[in-house]
C-alpha cells in the first residue's frame, strides 16, 4: 500500500460514523523527532536468564503434555533463545515490529468499522487484567492467554481473532515474547487510533499454561461499581483510574456473537476520544428493549450502547466526579488515559525483568512520514 493511499484510507477509518469531527491525529504537528538508544546490555541479561530458565521449564512441561499447547511453548521458547543468542533488540527493533502491527491495524477491510485497534487494544487489556496485586499472579507478563482454558474463558470470546493477527507479527519477529507483542500491539492501536503516546518498554517472557490464571478476574458487565471496584482495586487501581481506562470503550463495539451485546458506544469507534464521558454524561440512556442481555440505548438515536457496568460510572458518586472532568477536558483524559494504559500493560511483569528502566515512546505513523 503506498503511503498516498494509506493515508486516505487511515482518515476513511477516522471519519466519524454520523457526526462530522474533524480527524485529530491529522492536527498534530509538533512531534519529538526519533533518536535511537540502546538498550542497557546488563539488564538484558535478566530477561534472557529468563528465557532460558522458559525454556528448561518447557521442556520439563513437554515431557508430560503432548498437546499443541506445549509444543508451541517449547518452540516459542526455544526460538527465543536462539534469537537471543544472534541477536539483542534495540528499540529500533521494537519501532520496526510497531510499524508492522500499525499497518495491520489499518488493513482491516470490512471488518467491524475498518480496523483492528479495538480488538487488538481489548487482546492487550484482557492479557494484562488479570493481575492480582495480593498474589502477584496474571498479567500480561506470560501472555497465557495462547493456552486453554483461559483462551476460552467468555470473557476472551473473540480475541482469537486478535490473537492470530499477531501470530503474523510473530512470524516476521519471531524473536519477540508474546507478552511484549501484545501489549505493544495495544500501545500502537491507541497512537495509531488517534490517541495520546503510551511510554512502553520491553521485558516480558513467554511463560506456560501453568501460569494462567482461573476464570472470572475480569470485569462482568452486567454488574454495577461495586464489582467494578473489586476487580480494578485486586489489580491495583484507583477510582480515578477505573474512569479514565473505561474510557477505552470510546473504541470498538460489542458483538452479539462475542459477549451477546450489540453496538457501538460512541459514532467515532476508530479515534481515540473523550466521546464515552460526554455521551455517558449527556444522552439520556434507557434500556433497550431485545431479546438479548440488559443494556442501555441512546434515546436520540437508539444506535449507542452502554454496558450496566459503564451506566454505573455514572450512578457513583466517586465514579462520576470523573466522567465529569474527563467528558470536560479531553487533556486531562490524554494524560490521565496515557498514565493508566502505561501502568495497566507493566501489571505482573518483575522490575528485574525490563530491558530499560525508563520506558520509551515509540512513533506513530504519522511521525514516521514527517521525520523522512
Ligand atoms: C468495567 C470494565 C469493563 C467491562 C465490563 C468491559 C466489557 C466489555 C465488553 C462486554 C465488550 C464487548 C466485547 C465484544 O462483544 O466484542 C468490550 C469491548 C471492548 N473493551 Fe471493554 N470492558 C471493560 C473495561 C475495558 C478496559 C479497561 C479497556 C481497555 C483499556 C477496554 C477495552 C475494550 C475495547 C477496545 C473493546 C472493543 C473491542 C472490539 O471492538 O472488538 N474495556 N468490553
Amino acid at each position: 500500500m503506498n503511503t498516498l493511499t494509506s493515508s486516505l484510507k487511515a482518515s476513511a477509518r477516522r471519519a466519524p460514523l454520523a457526526s462530522a469531527r474533524i480527524p485529530r491525529a491529522s492536527f498534530r504537528s509538533s512531534f519529538r523527532k526519533y533518536s535511537t538508544e540502546a538498550p542497557p546490555k546488563s539488564s538484558n541479561t535478566a530477561l534472557y536468564a529468563s528465557i532460558g530458565l522458559a525454556l528448561v521449564g518447557g521442556i520439563g512441561y513437554y515431557a508430560y503434555s503432548s498437546s499443541d499447547a506445549a509444543a508451541t511453548t517449547v518452540k516459542s521458547g526455544a526460538q527465543a533463545t536462539k534469537s537471543a543468542l544472534k541477536f539483542t533488540p534495540t528499540k529500533v527493533d521494537y519501532q520496526k515490529v510497531y510499524n508492522r502491527i500499525a499497518q495491520k491495524v489499518d488493513d482491516a477491510g470490512d471488518y467491524d468499522d475498518g480496523s483492528f485497534g479495538p480488538v487488538l487494544l481489548r487482546l492487550a487489556w484482557h492479557s494484562a487484567g488479570t493481575y492480582d496485586k495480593e498474589t502477584k499472579t496474571g498479567g500480561s507478563n506470560y501472555a497465557t492467554m495462547r493456552f486453554e482454558p483461559e483462551s476460552l474463558h467468555g470473557a476472551n470470546n473473540g480475541l482469537n481473532i486478535a490473537r492470530g493477527i499477531m501470530e503474523e507479527i510473530k512470524k516476521e519477529f519471531d524473536w519477540i515474547s508474546y507478552g511484549d507483542l501484545w501489549t505493544l500491539a495495544g500501545v500502537a492501536a491507541i497512537q495509531e487510533m488517534g490517541g495520546p503516546k503510551i511510554p512502553w518498554r520491553p521485558g516480558r517472557v513467554d511463560g506456560f499454561a501453568t501460569d494462567a490464571t482461573p476464570d472470572g478476574r475480569l470485569p462482568d458487565a452486567t454488574q454495577g461499581q461495586d464489582h467494578i471496584r473489586a476487580i480494578f482495586y485486586r489489580m491495583g487501581f484507583n477510582d480515578q483510574e477505573i474512569v479514565a481506562l473505561s474510557g477505552a470503550h470510546a473504541l470498538g463495539r460489542c458483538h452479539a456473537d462475542r459477549s451477546g451485546f450489540e453496538g457501538p458506544w460512541t459514532f467515532s469507534p476508530t479515534t481515540v476520544s473523550n466521546d464515552y464521558f460526554k455521551l455517558l454524561l449527556n444522552e439520556k440512556w434507557v434500556w433497550r428493549k431485545w431479546n438479548g442481555p440488559k443494556q442501555l440505548t441512546d434515546k436520540k438515536t437508539g444506535t449507542l450502547m452502554m454496558l450496566p457496568a459503564d451506566y454505573s460510572l455514572v450512578q457513583d458518586k466517586s465514579f462520576k466526579k470523573h466522567v465529569q472532568a474527563y467528558a470536560a477536558d479531553e487533556g486531562l483524559f490524554f494524560k490521565d488515559f496515557s498514565a493508566v494504559i502505561a501502568k495497566l500493560f507493566e501489571l505482573g511483569v518483575p522490575e528485574s525483568q525490563w530491558v530499560t528502566s525508563e520506558p520509551w515512546t515509540l512513533l506513530s505513523t504519522n511521525e514516521e512520514h514527517e521525520s523522512k
